[in-house]
């Protein structure tokens, strides 16, 4: 516990010291989220806060290309990760290279891009999109085709929403893939008249037996309407310790899945990122133009 207050105090010290400010996803661990961080939410809402910044440092408690848009988007700004090695299995999925093949393969088909990929394939891109805008960012085009990546189940998610066509891409977020329906249907036999809130990036036949489907920010939205006293979110486990915290009278059935590169930031690592201004996120300057363009084309809609 003593360790736990010196690690909060030395962060909050040196946040004042460097003039930094710490944004926060909603997958960090409780005293992350709810201890030391000044914004928190999904990767939408961190791409729009991280415009505002004032402050001279950012640390993103969060994976790397959630960094890269912070630093896409304030660019004068030193946007520090605190581990190199949070990364993301959708961002590895995919390079820049393969967006040039499938845009090859077919011409003219506008290209939709997941956040979760590095800034060189989003340099590659003609926008971006997030869990929490993929249906508006999609139907924005008006094209009865798009080349949605690289999370297949995401593409093929939306794909049943609209009935437009997509081209996918194999990747898959390593955490949301390994729900399965027989897991939910399980739940609700075990916790009768339970809610469950899925996020997107599950497969489709996981989405399909939920209640509700959204980003991370659209199931906290979910549980702060008072809509239901008894939930299960079928995502990552930090989630639902965070929102247990703000709703002391909602109940939480808890079975999920661990990011292990969501945990790679810790109050420890938090702490050595703002003693030693490591890890500073940098971006080829042709590259962050294009990439900049696509996640502006996606927060102007
Ligand atoms: P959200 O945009 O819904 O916060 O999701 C980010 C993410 O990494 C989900 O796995
Ligand atoms: Fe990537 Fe999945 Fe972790 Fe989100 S939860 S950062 S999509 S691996």
């Amino acid at each position: 516990w003593r360790l736990f207050e010196d690690d909060v105090e030395a962060i909050l010290r040196l946040k004042r010291e460097r003039n930094a400010v710490i944004l926060a996803h909603n997958y960090q661990t409780p005293e992350i989220f709810h201890c030391v961080s000044d914004i928190v939410g999904d990767s939408l809402a961190l791409a729009r806060e991280a415009q505002t910044v004032d402050a001279e440092v950012i640390v993103m408690a969060g994976v790397h290309f959630m960094a890269e848009t912070a630093k896409l988007m304030n660019p004068t700004k030193r946007v520090l990760i605190p581990d190199l090695r949070a990364g993301c299995s959708l961002a590895e999925s995919i390079t820049a290279a393969d967006v040039r093949l499938l845009r090859e393969r077919y011409p003219g088909v506008p290209v939709v891009t997941y956040v979760n990929t590095s800034a060189a394939v989003k340099a590659e891109s003609d926008i971006c999109c997030t869990s929490g805008n993929a249906r508006r960012v999609v139907e924005s085009l008006g094209s009865d085709r798009v080349i949605m990546i690289p999370d297949e189940y995401l593409a093929q998610n939306i794909a049943n929403e609209t009935g437009i066509k997509m081209i996918t891409w194999a990747g898959h977020c390593e955490v949301h893939e390994r729900f399965t329906p027989a897991e939910i249907r399980r739940l609700r036999a075990d916790n009768p008249g339970i809610i469950v809130l899925a996020h997107p990036e599950c497969p489709p036949e996981v989405v399909a037996e939920a209640d509700y489907a959204g980003s991370t920010a659209g199931m906290s939205d979910y549980v702060a309407s008072g809509k239901a006293s008894r939930v299960v979110l079928i995502t990552e486990c930090s989630m639902s310790d965070n929102l247990a915290v703000q709703h002391p009278d909602v109940e939480f059935v808890r079975p999920c899945n661990l990011c292990p590169h969501m945990k790679r930031i810790t109050l420890g690592t938090l702490r050595h990122s703002l003693e030693t201004m490591t890890h500073e996120v940098s971006i080829e300057p042709h590259l962050a133009v294009r990439a900049r363009q696509a996640v502006e084309r996606m927060l102007a809609l």
